[in-house]
């Protein structure tokens, strides 16, 4: 599928580069509001740079990657979907639960296809975990916790500020990745207990270039609670960036039989820990399978960064007619419970969720063979 991209910041040039690790798709066209930005990538890749009206309205382009800012993705995706071309999108789908829903309804309306990142899930560590949880390796998954904990983003990020107004916060900027997994465990999300809490009113960013300003803080830089899933799992939560330091795993599961332990969500590998009951830790090595081979150096430590599988995936899903994992309605409701967790914190009452969504099917190694070029 010839496919275009609009948004050549930070992340575009892994998407660049995904063609170069999947078979069926091909980037012919780039776009940005800054159109300085788009030739640079234009010249790197060898290919056209367009405006975003000239991109939207490339005959030759079925399906547009949107690699903009959150708060741009909405308009993206629907001019996309008015220009009759699918759309793959950066997570979030949208700023809100009612935005991703409008988004939906034009999908349908329009029989185009919508899908959006995080895609790390379909990494080998998230399909490895979901396999033994599938074959009851640590009995029926009954609570669980799972934590983002840092001290924020303003020592290192050169332009902090969004990361602590609406729409940002440690739920939506990372609470994303981590959620997407879990419903892949374990499926939807039935309702959310939610506190929280906002350590400092002020931040000083203490990056350059602009170390010594001020951020004023707008939404909660900590939240806390309980997310309930319709098979009855609990899984307690802990999002800040309150926290210097913490010795909390990333996500833990807790079975009838025994525990899991899983790596970071935002990486595609890394191992698991499983026990039987009160028995040793035992190491599930994922590096062997094809989402788990390191393939990428990340400030000296090599890492498995298969970003794209979900694009892929996807184009692979709408030629066959099939729904694809990084699906709408598993976007959708990973946007309604980031959203519900903020809501039932500012309102102090149990958010029951409207959406749902399949637990996306499981990956298997044979079908990304058929994806991946080795
Ligand atoms: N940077 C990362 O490591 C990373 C990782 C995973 C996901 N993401 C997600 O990817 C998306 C992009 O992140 P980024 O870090 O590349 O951001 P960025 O700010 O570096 O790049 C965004 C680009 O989009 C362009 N843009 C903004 N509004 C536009 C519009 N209306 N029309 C056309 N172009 C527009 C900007 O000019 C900019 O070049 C975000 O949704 C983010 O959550 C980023």
């Amino acid at each position: 599928m010839k496919i275009g991209i609009i948004g050549c910041g930070n992340i575009s040039e892994t998407y660049f580069k995904s063609q170069n690790l999947f078979n069926n798709f091909k980037v012919i066209a780039c776009a940005d509001i800054n159109i300085e930005a788009a030739k640079t990538s234009a010249k790197k890749f060898g290919i056209q740079y367009q405006s975003v009206e000239q991109i939207l309205a490339n005959s030759e382009i079925d399906l547009i990657v949107n690699l903009t800012i959150p708060s741009a993705h909405k308009e993206i995706i629907l001019k996309t979907l008015n220009s009759n071309k699918h759309s793959f999108s950066e997570k979030p789908l949208a700023m809100s639960f009612k935005e991703g829903s409008e988004i939906k309804n034009l999908a349908i309306e329009k029989g185009l296809e919508v899908g959006c990142a995080p895609d790390t899930f379909l990494g080998a560590a998230g399909q490895k975990a979901r396999e033994l949880i599938d074959q009851n390796t640590i009995g029926y998954p009954k609570l669980g916790s799972f934590n983002i904990m840092s001290h924020g983003m303003e020592h290192w990020h050169p332009n902090p500020d969004f990361f602590f107004k609406p729409g940002a916060g440690p739920v939506f900027d990372l609470g994303v990745y981590y959620i997407t997994q879990l419903v892949n465990l374990l499926g939807p999300v039935n309702n959310i207990i939610s506190t929280s809490s906002t350590a400092q009113k002020e931040r000083i960013i203490t990056s350059k270039p602009r170390s010594g300003e001020k951020i004023i803080v707008e939404t909660p830089t900590t939240l806390m609670g309980v997310l309930e899933f319709n098979n009855s799992t609990k899984i307690q939560y802990f999002c800040s960036w309150d926290v210097w330091k913490h010795m909390h795993n990333n996500i833990e599961i807790y079975g009838l039989e025994g525990s899991m332990i899983l790596p970071d969500p935002n990486f595609f590998g890394g191992n698991l820990l499983i026990s039987k009951k009160d028995e040793k830790w035992e190491t599930v090595n994922t590096e062997s399978m094809l989402l788990g081979v390191p393939n990428q150096d990340d400030h000296g430590v090599m890492r498995a960064n298969y970003r794209g599988i979900g694009l892929s995936d996807m184009i692979s899903n709408i030629n066959n007619k099939v729904i694809p994992r990084c699906s709408i309605d598993l976007s959708l409701h990973t946007l309604e419970i980031m959203e519900g967790i903020l809501t039932a914190a500012k309102t102090k009452q149990k958010y029951i969720l409207k959406s749902s969504c399949d637990q996306p099917k499981l990956l298997s190694e044979t079908e990304i063979n058929k994806l991946k070029i080795n």
